[in-house]
């Protein structure tokens, strides 16, 4: 396997809907290389763009939104371009498939768990009959379903919400995907489900070779799957690197302000560098740096001219005005530094 292949090239990449007669620019020109065979964690606070960026690549849209720029290049074909959904069913399931956080959006509560991943057999794998069967059962022993025989005959509504999520990675793998986006595939769980599904997800990335996109709120279960981390704020990726250059050597004070509000740091309570204001108004045009008005760290430039990108390292690059030359020295807050420095410091010791 080649390293460092570029399996998805999203390039500039704008996506708009219209509400109301108004329009509304929900990711704003971003650009990012997907590798083959990685796990890249995209994390921001609710309503930053993260399902609506992934969707636009499995034309899961809604009715009133459209890509309006960039490129999405996959397979030599630009799915950007994609119109019709017969285009968009050779891609969806097969090439990329989908676990969203409530498995009963994917689960149809009308049909027995196995019908449901046997049909995503037959149809991604050209099996039938028995043999269709025989890999179902195989299935749901992959995932981690006790008894397979006795629950290929259960409906959803006779599995738990950890076991229907199973059932719903089982039917992705069914698909057999390059690609495997994971949107928020924990929040609904019980914490000791999560880390359960989490790492059944990491297995089935071994077995499957794939590349997963982990959507996520939570920083936390980032730092446990992902090679890399790309952080979103207002459609837009503001800072992107390796898991341990975005967990100790993170440079945006947005990433910061995140990285504040893990609970290990949450010392009797409190954040001490909370998120003030509320995410810009997407309807309207943002001039400077959307983060402005919530950074405390923020120059008139910031303001003025949208920050291009920094490079800090091949991997690792940020949109911050504060790594121009000229920006003043800026260090983190003093939590969110003795949290990188103990980091580093157990990250060297291994
Ligand atoms: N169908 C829609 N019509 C109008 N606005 C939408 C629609 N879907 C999403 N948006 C807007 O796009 C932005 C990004 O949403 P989303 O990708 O769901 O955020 P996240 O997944 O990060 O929580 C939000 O401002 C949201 O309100
Ligand atoms: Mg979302």
């Amino acid at each position: 396997m080649e390293q460092n292949e570029v399996i998805l090239s999203v390039r500039d990449l704008e996506v708009q809907f219209t509400l109301r007669g108004q329009t509304l620019t929900a990711i704003r020109g971003i650009s990012l290389d997907l590798l083959r065979g990685e796990s890249l964690a995209i994390v921001g606070e609710s309503g930053s763009g993260k399902s609506v960026f992934t969707k636009s690549f499995m034309g899961m849209l809604d009715n009133n939104g459209h890509v309006s720029g960039g490129s999405i290049l996959y397979k030599g074909q630009d799915l950007a371009k994609y119109t019709s959904s017969a285009e968009w069913r050779k891609i969806r399931g097969h090439e990329i498939a989908m676990v969203f956080q409530d498995p009963m959006t994917s689960l149809n509560p009308l049909k027995t768990v196995g019908r449901q991943i046997q049909e995503a057999v037959e149809l991604h794998q050209g099996l039938k009959g028995r043999a269709a069967r025989q890999k179902t059962i195989e299935y749901l022993t992959d995932v981690g379903i006790p008894a397979p025989e006795k629950r290929y005959r259960q409906y959803p509504h006779e599995f738990s919400g950890g076991m229907r999520q199973r059932a719903v990675i089982a039917t992705a793998m069914a698909c057999n995907p390059e690609i495997l986006i994971c949107d928020e595939p924990t929040t609904a769980l019980d914490v000791t489900i999560q880390a359960q599904i989490i790492e059944l997800l990491r297995d089935m990335q071994k077995k499957y070779h794939l590349t997963i996109i982990y959507i996520t709120h939570d920083l936390g279960v980032v730092a446990k799957v992902a090679d890399r981390v790309a952080v979103m704020y207002a459609g837009d990726i503001i800072e992107i690197g390796t898991s341990y250059e975005i967990f100790y050597h993170a440079r945006h004070p947005y990433t910061w302000a995140l990285l504040s509000s893990l609970p290990q740091l949450g010392v009797k309570g409190e954040p001490l560098f909370s998120i003030q204001g509320t995410p810009p108004n997407l309807f309207k045009a943002i001039e400077g740096d959307a983060f402005a008005p919530r950074n405390p760290y923020a120059l008139k430039i910031d303001y003025l001219i949208r920050p291009p990108y920094f490079e800090l390292s091949p991997t690792h690059k940020v949109r911050s005005w504060l790594e121009d030359p000229r920006a003043p020295e800026t260090a983190p807050p003093d939590t969110v530094q003795r949290m990188m420095a103990r980091g580093r410091e157990a990250a060297d010791r291994v």
